[in-house]
Protein backbone atom coordinates (compact mmCIF):
# COMPACT_ATOMS: atom_id res chain seq x y z
CA UNK A 1 0.00 0.00 0.00
CA UNK A 2 1.62 3.32 -0.82
CA UNK A 3 1.86 5.20 1.98
CA UNK A 4 -0.08 8.66 2.56
CA UNK A 5 1.43 11.73 2.51
CA UNK A 6 2.52 13.76 5.54
CA UNK A 7 0.89 17.32 6.66
CA UNK A 8 2.43 19.58 9.46
CA UNK A 9 0.72 22.59 10.57
CA UNK A 10 0.30 24.54 13.88
CA UNK A 11 -1.11 27.31 15.82
CA UNK A 12 0.01 30.10 18.56
CA UNK A 13 -1.60 29.72 21.45
CA UNK A 14 -1.07 33.78 21.84
CA UNK A 15 -4.81 34.70 21.94
CA UNK A 16 -8.03 34.00 21.44
CA UNK A 17 -8.51 31.78 17.77
CA UNK A 18 -10.25 33.95 15.33
CA UNK A 19 -12.42 33.68 12.20
CA UNK A 20 -8.97 34.22 10.36
CA UNK A 21 -6.90 31.42 11.64
CA UNK A 22 -10.00 29.28 11.46
CA UNK A 23 -10.96 30.40 7.86
CA UNK A 24 -7.59 30.44 6.38
CA UNK A 25 -6.08 27.39 8.48
CA UNK A 26 -8.57 25.21 10.63
CA UNK A 27 -11.01 24.70 8.32
CA UNK A 28 -8.84 23.34 5.73
CA UNK A 29 -7.03 21.28 8.06
CA UNK A 30 -10.26 19.09 8.64
CA UNK A 31 -10.68 18.71 5.26
CA UNK A 32 -7.19 17.26 4.37
CA UNK A 33 -7.44 14.91 7.57
CA UNK A 34 -8.34 11.57 5.80
CA UNK A 35 -6.05 11.78 2.41
CA UNK A 36 -2.90 12.81 4.36
CA UNK A 37 -0.95 11.64 7.50
CA UNK A 38 -1.31 14.94 9.58
CA UNK A 39 0.40 16.62 12.66
CA UNK A 40 -1.73 19.57 14.23
CA UNK A 41 0.96 21.20 16.90
CA UNK A 42 0.05 23.50 19.19
CA UNK A 43 3.59 26.24 18.97
CA UNK A 44 3.40 27.11 22.32
CA UNK A 45 7.36 27.64 22.26
CA UNK A 46 7.04 30.25 19.51
CA UNK A 47 4.46 32.03 21.20
CA UNK A 48 6.95 33.04 23.96
CA UNK A 49 8.63 35.13 21.30
CA UNK A 50 6.66 37.60 22.25
CA UNK A 51 5.62 38.34 26.39
CA UNK A 52 3.27 36.45 27.68
CA UNK A 53 1.82 35.86 30.87
CA UNK A 54 1.51 32.50 32.43
CA UNK A 55 -1.74 31.59 33.82
CA UNK A 56 -3.04 33.24 30.27
CA UNK A 57 -0.45 31.26 28.40
CA UNK A 58 -1.03 27.87 29.97
CA UNK A 59 -5.35 28.68 29.70
CA UNK A 60 -5.09 29.84 25.76
CA UNK A 61 -3.07 26.43 25.17
CA UNK A 62 -5.51 24.07 26.69
CA UNK A 63 -8.07 25.62 24.77
CA UNK A 64 -6.52 25.44 21.18
CA UNK A 65 -6.36 21.63 22.08
CA UNK A 66 -10.42 21.88 22.87
CA UNK A 67 -10.48 23.75 19.73
CA UNK A 68 -8.54 21.60 17.51
CA UNK A 69 -10.45 18.28 18.66
CA UNK A 70 -13.83 20.79 18.40
CA UNK A 71 -12.76 21.77 14.70
CA UNK A 72 -13.17 17.80 13.51
CA UNK A 73 -9.90 17.11 13.78
CA UNK A 74 -9.85 12.98 14.87
CA UNK A 75 -6.89 12.24 17.28
CA UNK A 76 -7.31 8.86 16.28
CA UNK A 77 -6.02 9.94 12.49
CA UNK A 78 -4.47 13.26 13.13
CA UNK A 79 -1.55 13.63 15.60
CA UNK A 80 -2.27 16.63 17.67
CA UNK A 81 0.49 17.74 20.32
CA UNK A 82 2.01 20.58 22.67
CA UNK A 83 5.84 21.75 20.74
CA UNK A 84 7.15 21.89 24.14
CA UNK A 85 6.51 18.29 24.90
CA UNK A 86 8.72 16.66 21.85
CA UNK A 87 11.84 18.67 22.14
CA UNK A 88 13.20 17.44 18.86
CA UNK A 89 12.25 20.93 17.71
CA UNK A 90 14.32 22.88 19.88
CA UNK A 91 17.04 20.67 19.24
CA UNK A 92 16.85 20.61 15.65
CA UNK A 93 16.16 24.89 15.44
CA UNK A 94 19.68 24.90 17.04
CA UNK A 95 21.17 23.38 14.21
CA UNK A 96 19.50 24.82 11.90
CA UNK A 97 20.04 28.16 13.13
CA UNK A 98 23.75 27.07 12.10
CA UNK A 99 22.74 27.31 8.48
CA UNK A 100 20.46 29.78 8.26
CA UNK A 101 21.88 33.20 7.35
CA UNK A 102 21.48 36.65 9.44
CA UNK A 103 20.89 38.11 5.82
CA UNK A 104 17.99 35.86 5.19
CA UNK A 105 16.29 36.51 9.00
CA UNK A 106 16.95 40.67 8.12
CA UNK A 107 14.16 40.02 5.32
CA UNK A 108 11.46 38.45 7.02
CA UNK A 109 8.43 40.94 6.97
CA UNK A 110 6.54 39.26 9.95
CA UNK A 111 9.47 39.93 12.25
CA UNK A 112 10.14 43.74 11.08
CA UNK A 113 5.88 43.66 12.05
CA UNK A 114 6.45 42.35 14.98
CA UNK A 115 9.91 44.04 16.18
CA UNK A 116 8.03 47.41 15.20
CA UNK A 117 5.24 46.36 17.39
CA UNK A 118 7.47 44.79 20.73
CA UNK A 119 9.83 47.61 20.41
CA UNK A 120 10.70 47.14 23.86
CA UNK A 121 11.45 43.53 23.90
CA UNK A 122 13.22 42.82 20.16
CA UNK A 123 14.58 39.75 21.33
CA UNK A 124 16.58 36.84 19.57
CA UNK A 125 14.01 34.01 19.64
CA UNK A 126 11.38 36.58 17.80
CA UNK A 127 14.85 37.57 15.31
CA UNK A 128 15.29 33.28 14.17
CA UNK A 129 11.50 32.32 14.89
CA UNK A 130 11.57 30.95 11.40
CA UNK A 131 14.31 28.92 11.93
CA UNK A 132 12.20 26.92 14.40
CA UNK A 133 9.00 26.99 12.50
CA UNK A 134 11.73 25.57 9.61
CA UNK A 135 12.74 22.79 12.24
CA UNK A 136 8.68 22.14 13.20
CA UNK A 137 8.12 20.87 9.45
CA UNK A 138 11.48 19.65 8.43
CA UNK A 139 11.47 16.80 11.99
CA UNK A 140 8.54 15.03 10.09
CA UNK A 141 9.52 15.19 6.56
CA UNK A 142 6.64 16.68 5.42
CA UNK A 143 5.21 17.40 2.24
CA UNK A 144 2.53 19.55 2.35
CA UNK A 145 1.94 22.76 4.93
CA UNK A 146 -1.60 24.32 4.82
CA UNK A 147 -1.77 27.80 6.20
CA UNK A 148 -2.75 31.26 6.05
CA UNK A 149 -1.36 33.59 3.54
CA UNK A 150 0.62 35.39 6.21
CA UNK A 151 3.00 32.42 6.38
CA UNK A 152 4.11 32.02 2.49
CA UNK A 153 7.64 34.19 2.88
CA UNK A 154 8.16 31.47 6.82
CA UNK A 155 7.73 28.36 4.07
CA UNK A 156 9.98 29.88 1.09
CA UNK A 157 12.87 30.15 4.10
CA UNK A 158 11.82 26.15 5.03
CA UNK A 159 12.56 25.24 1.82
CA UNK A 160 15.79 27.17 1.79
CA UNK A 161 17.13 25.81 4.47
CA UNK A 162 16.02 22.25 4.01
CA UNK A 163 17.71 23.11 0.63
CA UNK A 164 20.90 24.57 1.52
CA UNK A 165 21.49 21.47 3.82
CA UNK A 166 20.83 19.01 1.68
CA UNK A 167 23.15 20.07 -0.56
CA UNK A 168 26.31 20.20 1.96
CA UNK A 169 25.29 16.48 3.86
CA UNK A 170 22.92 15.17 0.90
CA UNK A 171 19.53 14.01 1.00
CA UNK A 172 18.13 14.72 4.29
CA UNK A 173 14.73 16.65 4.15
CA UNK A 174 12.04 16.22 2.22
CA UNK A 175 11.36 19.95 0.47
CA UNK A 176 7.68 20.85 2.07
CA UNK A 177 5.29 22.97 -0.06
CA UNK A 178 2.62 25.56 1.34
CA UNK A 179 -0.94 24.49 0.56
CA UNK A 180 -2.80 28.08 0.49
CA UNK A 181 -6.97 28.07 0.27
CA UNK A 182 -8.06 29.90 -2.63
CA UNK A 183 -10.65 31.46 0.07
CA UNK A 184 -9.89 32.71 3.41
CA UNK A 185 -6.75 32.72 2.94
CA UNK A 186 -6.37 36.01 4.21
CA UNK A 187 -8.56 37.36 6.02
CA UNK A 188 -8.75 41.13 6.86
CA UNK A 189 -9.77 43.15 9.96
CA UNK A 190 -13.15 44.05 10.47
CA UNK A 191 -12.54 47.83 11.13
CA UNK A 192 -9.22 48.10 9.25
CA UNK A 193 -9.85 45.85 6.08
CA UNK A 194 -6.76 46.88 4.45
CA UNK A 195 -4.82 44.65 7.57
CA UNK A 196 -5.25 41.36 8.57
CA UNK A 197 -7.19 39.58 11.82
CA UNK A 198 -5.03 38.59 14.10
CA UNK A 199 -5.60 37.73 17.29
CA UNK A 200 -3.13 40.40 19.07
CA UNK A 201 -5.57 43.03 17.45
CA UNK A 202 -6.45 45.61 20.65
CA UNK A 203 -9.51 46.20 18.74
CA UNK A 204 -12.03 43.71 19.89
CA UNK A 205 -14.04 44.99 16.87
CA UNK A 206 -11.88 44.11 14.21
CA UNK A 207 -11.79 40.27 14.88
CA UNK A 208 -14.26 37.63 15.64
CA UNK A 209 -13.51 34.97 17.97
CA UNK A 210 -14.15 31.47 17.31
CA UNK A 211 -15.90 31.50 20.99
CA UNK A 212 -17.96 34.79 20.18
CA UNK A 213 -21.32 34.29 20.96
CA UNK A 214 -24.26 34.66 17.98
CA UNK A 215 -25.31 37.63 18.93
CA UNK A 216 -21.78 39.34 18.97
CA UNK A 217 -20.81 37.69 15.61
CA UNK A 218 -23.90 39.31 13.67
CA UNK A 219 -23.26 42.70 15.64
CA UNK A 220 -19.51 42.54 14.78
CA UNK A 221 -20.46 42.04 11.24
CA UNK A 222 -23.38 44.82 10.92
CA UNK A 223 -20.28 47.15 11.83
CA UNK A 224 -17.94 46.18 9.68
CA UNK A 225 -16.22 49.03 8.00
CA UNK A 226 -17.85 48.82 4.12
CA UNK A 227 -17.66 51.88 1.87
CA UNK A 228 -20.33 54.51 0.37
CA UNK A 229 -21.86 52.72 -2.70
CA UNK A 230 -24.43 49.96 -1.74
CA UNK A 231 -23.38 47.11 -4.67
CA UNK A 232 -22.02 43.90 -3.57
CA UNK A 233 -19.17 43.26 -6.03
CA UNK A 234 -15.17 42.00 -4.95
CA UNK A 235 -13.05 44.60 -5.69
CA UNK A 236 -9.53 46.16 -4.69
CA UNK A 237 -11.05 49.92 -3.90
CA UNK A 238 -13.38 47.79 -2.07
CA UNK A 239 -11.55 46.25 0.85
CA UNK A 240 -14.51 45.93 3.48
CA UNK A 241 -16.88 44.33 1.16
CA UNK A 242 -14.45 42.10 -0.50
CA UNK A 243 -13.39 40.84 2.81
CA UNK A 244 -16.79 40.04 3.55
CA UNK A 245 -17.35 38.29 -0.02
CA UNK A 246 -14.34 36.40 1.19
CA UNK A 247 -15.67 35.29 4.78
CA UNK A 248 -19.14 34.38 3.03
CA UNK A 249 -17.49 31.99 0.07
CA UNK A 250 -15.22 30.40 2.75
CA UNK A 251 -18.14 29.82 5.53
CA UNK A 252 -20.57 28.58 2.90
CA UNK A 253 -18.35 27.14 -0.12
CA UNK A 254 -20.24 29.28 -2.60
CA UNK A 255 -17.73 30.81 -5.34
CA UNK A 256 -17.09 34.77 -4.99
CA UNK A 257 -19.12 35.23 -8.32
CA UNK A 258 -22.03 33.27 -7.29
CA UNK A 259 -22.17 35.83 -4.07
CA UNK A 260 -21.49 38.50 -5.85
CA UNK A 261 -24.96 37.14 -8.13
CA UNK A 262 -27.43 36.26 -5.26
CA UNK A 263 -26.57 39.91 -3.81
CA UNK A 264 -26.71 42.16 -6.66
CA UNK A 265 -29.09 45.04 -6.13
CA UNK A 266 -29.51 43.73 -1.96
CA UNK A 267 -27.82 46.13 -0.63
CA UNK A 268 -25.42 45.71 2.34
CA UNK A 269 -27.96 45.22 5.45
CA UNK A 270 -28.84 42.19 3.65
CA UNK A 271 -25.91 40.81 2.83
CA UNK A 272 -23.95 41.62 6.29
CA UNK A 273 -27.12 39.73 8.06
CA UNK A 274 -26.34 36.84 5.30
CA UNK A 275 -22.24 36.96 6.02
CA UNK A 276 -23.25 36.90 9.50
CA UNK A 277 -25.11 34.03 9.67
CA UNK A 278 -22.90 32.16 7.56
CA UNK A 279 -20.43 32.65 9.88
CA UNK A 280 -22.61 31.43 12.80
CA UNK A 281 -23.65 28.51 11.67
CA UNK A 282 -19.93 27.49 11.01
CA UNK A 283 -19.37 28.86 15.02
CA UNK A 284 -21.99 27.85 16.72
CA UNK A 285 -21.50 23.52 16.42
CA UNK A 286 -17.92 23.76 17.72
CA UNK A 287 -18.66 25.84 20.23
CA UNK A 288 -20.79 23.13 21.41
CA UNK A 289 -18.44 20.92 20.98
CA UNK A 290 -16.13 22.56 22.63
CA UNK A 291 -18.18 22.91 25.92
CA UNK A 292 -18.65 19.35 25.79
CA UNK A 293 -15.04 18.65 25.34
CA UNK A 294 -14.17 20.90 28.23
CA UNK A 295 -15.70 18.51 30.54
CA UNK A 296 -13.96 15.84 29.80
CA UNK A 297 -10.00 16.15 30.89
CA UNK A 298 -9.41 12.54 31.16
CA UNK A 299 -9.54 12.27 27.02
CA UNK A 300 -7.77 15.72 26.49
CA UNK A 301 -5.09 14.39 28.85
CA UNK A 302 -4.92 10.63 26.72
CA UNK A 303 -4.73 12.42 23.70
CA UNK A 304 -1.77 15.04 24.90
CA UNK A 305 0.23 12.58 25.53
CA UNK A 306 -0.56 10.05 22.85
CA UNK A 307 0.32 12.80 20.44
CA UNK A 308 3.15 13.95 21.79
CA UNK A 309 5.01 10.05 21.78
CA UNK A 310 4.00 9.63 18.55
CA UNK A 311 5.22 13.10 17.18
CA UNK A 312 8.58 12.25 19.19
CA UNK A 313 8.88 9.08 17.81
CA UNK A 314 8.42 10.59 14.01
CA UNK A 315 10.95 13.28 15.26
CA UNK A 316 13.76 11.62 16.17
CA UNK A 317 14.47 9.62 13.18
CA UNK A 318 15.03 12.54 11.76
CA UNK A 319 16.87 14.27 14.29
CA UNK A 320 19.02 11.73 15.15
CA UNK A 321 19.96 11.14 10.95
CA UNK A 322 20.81 15.19 11.18
CA UNK A 323 23.00 14.91 14.00
CA UNK A 324 24.89 11.94 12.47
CA UNK A 325 25.47 13.66 8.96
CA UNK A 326 26.84 17.08 10.79
CA UNK A 327 29.46 15.13 12.44
CA UNK A 328 27.55 14.53 16.58
CA UNK A 329 28.74 11.48 18.47
CA UNK A 330 26.52 8.69 18.86
CA UNK A 331 25.44 8.15 22.37
CA UNK A 332 26.83 5.80 24.43
CA UNK A 333 23.80 3.32 25.31
P1 LIG B 1 -0.56 31.84 13.72
O1 LIG B 1 -0.74 31.22 15.05
O2 LIG B 1 -0.37 33.29 13.63
O3 LIG B 1 -1.80 31.48 12.80
C1 LIG B 1 -2.26 30.16 12.64
C2 LIG B 1 -2.74 29.94 11.22
O4 LIG B 1 -3.78 30.87 10.90
C3 LIG B 1 -3.47 31.56 9.70
N1 LIG B 1 -3.98 32.94 9.81
C4 LIG B 1 -4.82 33.48 8.93
N2 LIG B 1 -5.39 33.02 7.81
C5 LIG B 1 -6.23 33.85 7.15
N3 LIG B 1 -6.51 35.10 7.55
C6 LIG B 1 -5.96 35.61 8.65
N4 LIG B 1 -6.27 36.85 9.05
C7 LIG B 1 -5.07 34.80 9.42
N5 LIG B 1 -4.37 34.98 10.56
C8 LIG B 1 -3.71 33.83 10.78
C9 LIG B 1 -1.95 31.54 9.62
O5 LIG B 1 -1.50 31.72 8.30
C10 LIG B 1 -1.64 30.17 10.17
O6 LIG B 1 -1.77 29.19 9.17
N6 LIG B 1 4.13 30.85 12.36
C11 LIG B 1 2.81 30.27 12.50
C12 LIG B 1 2.74 29.08 13.44
C13 LIG B 1 3.70 27.99 13.11
C14 LIG B 1 3.58 27.09 12.02
C15 LIG B 1 4.68 26.20 12.15
C16 LIG B 1 2.66 26.95 10.99
C17 LIG B 1 4.80 27.65 13.80
N7 LIG B 1 5.42 26.57 13.23
C18 LIG B 1 4.89 25.19 11.22
C19 LIG B 1 2.86 25.93 10.07
C20 LIG B 1 3.98 25.06 10.18
C21 LIG B 1 1.88 31.35 13.05
O7 LIG B 1 2.29 32.30 13.65
O8 LIG B 1 0.58 31.08 12.92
Amino acid sequence: MEEKKRIFSGMQPSGMITLGNYLGAMKNWTALQNDYDCLYCIVDMHAITVRQDPVKLRKQAKDLLTQYLAVGLDPEKNTIYYQSHVSQHAELGWILNCYTYMGEMNRMTQFKDKAAKHADNINTGLYTYPVLMAADILLYQTDLVPVGEDQRQHLEITRDIAGRFNTIYGDTFKIPEAYIGKVGARVMALQEPTKKMSKSDENKNNTIILMDEPAVIMNKIKRAVTDSEDEVRFSEDKPGISNLLGIYSACTGKTIAEAEKEFAGAGYGTFKTAVGEAVVANLEPIQQRVRDLEKNKDYLDEVIKKGAERASKLAERTLSKVQKRVGFLPKVR
